[in-house]
């Protein structure tokens, strides 16, 4: 008899469901016998004792279901181990319900923050093994997260709508993706969206080279410019600042996010109409993508497999297309990143994408 602890953390993503579901039917169809509980709302369910058995029927009809039947929540790592308003201590509480329901294992769901409280999980002896999720596709010790290519399919149907409108009326438009620090999803969308500058964090734009390339796009005869701007995008100037005088400026900063200061700053340069986009959750929601389904399934099953085989403190990644099992240790607290010598940034350069640098 083996006894699961499920549960889905941080900012939920399309194929949450999906991945459950292919652990559980992994686990149910095996001859051994299983019990599987899921703990609501993330950490906060395993903290404060809030779970309930699941049955095969849970999930069920759940595949192509976006969000999570679990609920989620953000429970930042750095206060992790402070105590809550009561005083109670989080770690603690999160180990005695694990060992008063004689759990085996904790199937933990979830991104960056989700896998450093998985990976203390681990230290202080529980078993966990994790998957991969998230939009943003930053994930360390994967090439792949699910939910990534379903908000990829998202924020590129928002660039094929803007596509036509900014055509129609000869407009500069920004188009706002999401992806937290890093550029994936902005390059990724980008491109399929066909946009004509990218700006990601991992490559610095500078303004001047922005109004460059979209008056070159004039002069050719294009009266309209499509920016895909990443949320975390940053300029020259500003990634030169110190993290200091970085936090003193974000203090004044007087607009909603970068597409807005970009926005600006293209209309004082060059005159034109500049109108800014904001999918914003949209890209986290809804339905995940064939891909996404077949994925999460793939990661949830070798997930299942791996707790009947009694092989715990691992996250099921996918490497050179194939799933493996990578310690939560190498995992935990670091940032995977878009390299700005990757071949994909080469090829969108030699198609006329402009980066702004
Ligand atoms: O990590 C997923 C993500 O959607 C990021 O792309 C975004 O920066 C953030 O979460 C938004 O967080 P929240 O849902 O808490 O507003």
């Amino acid at each position: 008899m083996k006894r699961i602890g499920m549960l889905t953390s941080g900012g939920d993503c399309q194929a949450l469901n999906a991945a459950m579901r292919g652990v559980a039917k992994t686990l149910f169809n095996a001859k051994e016998e299983v019990e599987i509980y899921g703990f609501l709302n993330g950490y906060q369910g395993l903290i404060y004792g809030k779970f309930r058995l699941l049955t095969y029927a849970d999930f069920s009809g759940i595949l192509t279901k976006g969000g999570t039947f679990l609920g989620s929540s953000r429970t930042p790592f750095k206060t992790i181990q402070d105590p809550d308003e009561n005083g109670l201590d989080k770690v603690a509480a999160m180990k005695q319900n694990y060992y008063k329901l004689q759990l085996d294992c904790l199937v933990i769901l979830g991104g960056n923050g989700t896998h450093k409280t998985a990976n203390l999980l681990r230290e202080q002896g529980l078993n966990v093994v994790t998957l991969p999720k998230t939009i943003d596709n930053d994930l360390w010790g994967t090439d792949m997260t699910f939910g990534f290519q379903s908000a990829v399919d998202i924020a590129t149907d928002a660039i094929d709508r803007i596509h036509t409108t900014a055509a129609s009326h000869g407009r500069v438009f920004i188009v706002e993706v999401m992806g937290h620090k890093v550029g994936f999803l902005t390059l990724n969308a980008g491109m399929a969206g066909g946009a004509d500058i990218i700006l990601i964090p991992e490559i610095p734009y500078d303004i001047d080279k922005i109004v460059e390339k979209i008056k070159e796009r004039h002069d050719r005869g294009s009266a309209f410019t499509i920016l895909a701007v990443a949320e975390g995008a940053i300029s020259k100037e500003d990634a030169a600042l110190s993290k200091k005088e970085y936090k003193k400026k974000m203090e004044k900063y007087k607009y909603p996010s970068v597409s807005y200061e970009i926005a600006e700053q293209i209309k004082e340069k060059s005159g034109l109409d500049v109108r800014v986009t904001v999918p914003g959750h949209t890209q986290r929601g809804g339905s995940p993508c064939p891909y996404d389904r077949v994925f999460a399934s793939r990661l949830g099953s070798e997930a299942g497999k791996l707790i009947l085989k009694g092989e715990y403190g691992f996250m099921v990644g996918y490497k050179n297309r194939e799933i493996v099992k990578v310690p939560l240790e190498e995992v935990a607290g670091k940032l995977k990143m878009l390299d700005p010598k990757a071949s994909i940034v080469k090829e969108a350069k030699m198609l006329g994408i402009s980066f702004g640098d």
